[in-house]
């Protein structure tokens, strides 16, 4: 059936896993994609496009969570360079401030144009005539101009969930005239933030020798719009699970379950080296060795999520983190008490979500991020007005979270400092700050960032 509001992504809502006995089974994909697309998609009529996770495999359309779900298959050999290789050892480092080297491969490039002439095919042939089609983030970036090229009936919409480089650093790509061709086959090009849309057009002056008005871009008989869209959460889910007793009995006993410590730090991420984990456990390291918290006063909980196990840069970091948790946990932890418990493991959202409400101080301290979903999980979870969120100066959510515990992960004492300040407020202060976090989230949650795109493609 063709389909008039179209979603196309590397990731579908769902990842098809092999268990070691050879079983396949469904599980939520990981990432803030899916967490902010998904809900978007419940509430839409419409088909979403997209992988589903699992190599040389091909799967009819099914549903799952009233999603129509319509997998594009990726052999083995595009999984490594196409999704692994361009998108992310190429394009994530270099779009993440280069915080790893990016690899320049033209065998990488290849496939990467291959697969993204695959999707905008299968978007091609199911979108209906005059169809809305929203294209998700970097792994896509060609598919725009390809998609026009095919169908130029099409509304095409384009969201970058990652940050968009400045022009220093993106002029590296030896092909960047390709990806700014690519993007600007769509009719609006969303960033995450105001300076994301800038570099953009930036780019298209000096490398494309392009003309704009503020956000509008001329090209050709066309005009393009780049702008910011700040994604967000599903404030009111997230509002009231909290709220369910299961929740709140599950918070309880993992605090009991950690020892009854007073207080209980959480960082929950992807296992990526953007995410700046080792810089937040060494702060707490240090907190612990130089006596400002005892071991047992405090307690960090690390959930890291396993992430592209097959990229070099994210083995090693993972050899890193696990060698620095139980560094610190050989040298302070006593019997029964480490101070840091570390899982590299899924979980459901409602584990999730108790463990939010468990946490008196959350830790989210990005090297580079686009927004960071985590942050404002959190404080849609917080409607006691307790907890404090730790944040990185570097992630797009500080723009809106002024009131969090501002920080330079880079800083190891001023991220001690600010650790210490979360743990010793007083209960007034945490208010303040959580009330005023909480009424940004509330007022500009996921529907509000959909509904403002996609009323600004369809102007
Ligand atoms: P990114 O998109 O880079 O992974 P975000 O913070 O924006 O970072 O989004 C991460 C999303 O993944 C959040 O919605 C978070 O709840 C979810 N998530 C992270 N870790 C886990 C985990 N271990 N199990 C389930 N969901 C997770
Ligand atoms: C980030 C990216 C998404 C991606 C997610 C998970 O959120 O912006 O596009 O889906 O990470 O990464 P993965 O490689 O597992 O899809």
């Amino acid at each position: 059936m063709r389909s008039s509001f179209l979603i196309v992504a590397n990731r579908l809502a769902v990842d098809r896993t092999i268990t070691e006995d050879g079983t396949a089974s469904w599980r939520r994909s990981p990432g803030g994609l899916v967490t902010a697309i998904a809900p978007v998609m419940q509430r839409r009529d419409g088909a979403w496009l997209g992988w589903h996770g699992a190599p040389n495999e091909e799967l009819k359309p099914f549903e799952h969570d009233g999603m129509n779900l319509i997998p594009v298959p990726l052999s083995a050999n595009e999984v490594e360079l196409y999704y692994e290789g361009f998108s992310n050892a190429t394009l994530w480092p270099l779009y993440h401030d280069v915080v790893a080297t990016p690899v320049y491969s033209r065998v990488l490039w290849d496939a990467y144009r291959a697969v993204n002439e695959r999707f905008a095919r299968a978007a091609a042939d199911i979108a209906a005539d005059n169809a809305v089609v929203w294209v998700q983030d970097y792994q896509l970036q060609l598919v725009p101009a390809m998609l026009r090229a095919l169908r130029p009936d099409l509304r095409i919409g384009f969201f970058l969930h990652i940050p968009f480089p400045p022009a220093e650093l993106f002029w590296q790509l030896p092909w960047r005239r390709e990806i700014l061709e690519g993007l600007l086959g769509a009719d609006l090009v969303g960033f995450q933030r105001p300076g994301g849309a800038s570099n953009f057009i930036r780019l298209c002056r000096r490398q494309l020798g392009l003309q704009n008005q503020r956000q509008e871009i001329t090209y050709g008989d066309r005009t393009v719009r780049a702008e910011a869209f700040p994604i967000s959460v599903d404030f009111g889910e997230l509002d009231s699970l909290v709220r369910e007793p299961h929740i709140l009995a599950r918070a309880k006993e993992i605090r009991s379950e950690l020892g009854e410590p007073e207080h209980v730090l959480l960082g929950v991420d992807r296992l990526d080296y953007t995410k700046g984990i080792g810089q937040r456990l060494k702060a707490f390291g240090e907190l612990i060795a130089d006596r400002s918290v005892r071991p047992g006063e405090a307690v960090f909980v690390q959930i890291a999520t396993p992430s592209r196990e097959r990229v070099e840069e994210y083995r090693n970091l993972r050899d890193e983190i696990e060698l620095r948790v139980g560094r610190i946990n050989g040298q302070h932890g006593m019997l029964g008490v480490p101070p840091i418990n570390y899982f590299h493991q899924s979980y459901g959202r409602d584990e999730l979500a108790a463990l939010y409400c468990a946490a008196d101080v959350m830790v989210v301290t990005p090297l580079r991020d686009g927004m960071n979903l985590v942050a404002k999980e959190y404080v849609a979870c917080r409607h006691d007005l307790r907890g404090a969120l730790v944040l990185s100066e570097f992630a797009g959510a500080a723009d809106e979270l002024k009131h969090a515990y501002l920080v330079n992960p880079w800083d190891t004492d001023g991220l001690k400092r600010q650790m210490l300040a979360a743990m010793r407020a007083t209960p007034h202060e945490l208010s303040r700050r959580m009330r005023s976090m909480r009424r940004r989230v509330a007022t500009y949650d996921v529907d509000r960032w959909a509904g403002d795109f996609l009323a600004a493609l369809e102007r």
